[in-house]
């Protein structure tokens, strides 16, 4: 099979069908026992109430979101959380990485954290953080050459239940 090449674009505004694409991607990794906020079973409404959240911080400029598409539809998105307080204005949150079952292992998850990257450069970003659920996920970001600070124990419930540790990282951008 050939490894599809990924373009991850940002839209600057996310209509009703992104939206409901968006919903099937993080109800996919819910599914899949990611631990990103929900408990399983997402219901679809609940999902979708986040991405339309997701909508708002999008339009008002607080938050930006990258997005990729198969033949399908969306399949894997990232944020960044633009807006933070006074005194960090060079510094964003990364939140979010989800890529569909389907479209795993083929450079994707690779190429949103390089175009959100980029994306945090061009809005005069240059400290960017992250924690995730200790697992599959740190592999990509100690690849991508993010500096693990260490890892909270029992930080959050996985999906189906019982607890898991979450790892802190933070990359710095040069010029
Ligand atoms: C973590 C996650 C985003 C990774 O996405 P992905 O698209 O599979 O990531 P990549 O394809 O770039 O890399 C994953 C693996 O596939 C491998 N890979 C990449 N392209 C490949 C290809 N063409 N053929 C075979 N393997 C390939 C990578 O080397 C990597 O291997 P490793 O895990 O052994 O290091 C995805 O598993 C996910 O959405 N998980 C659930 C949600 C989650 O945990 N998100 C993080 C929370 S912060």
């Amino acid at each position: 099979m050939m490894t599809p090449t990924w373009s991850p674009r940002r839209p600057h505004a996310l209509d009703d069908a992104q939206i409901d694409e968006l919903a099937d991607v993080l109800i996919d990794c819910v599914e899949g026992g990611a631990s990103v906020s929900f408990m399983h079973p997402l219901r679809r409404d609940r999902a979708v109430a986040f991405w339309r959240r997701v909508a708002q911080g999008v339009a008002s400029g607080e938050r930006a979101v990258l997005v990729a598409a198969d033949a399908r539809g969306l399949c894997g998105t990232v944020q960044l959380v633009l807006d933070q307080p006074e005194n960090q204005p060079h510094r964003a949150d990364l939140s979010k990485l989800l890529v569909h079952r389907r479209a795993r292992r083929q450079g994707l998850g690779e190429a949103l954290m390089r175009a959100a990257e980029a994306t945090a450069r061009e809005c005069g970003k240059t400290l960017l953080v992250l924690d995730t659920a200790s697992g599959e996920a740190e592999r990509l970001y100690d690849r991508l050459g993010w500096t693990r600070v260490g890892v909270i124990p029992g930080y959050a419930l996985l999906p189906q239940g019982g607890l898991c540790g979450t790892t802190v990282y933070y990359r710095t951008l040069g010029g």
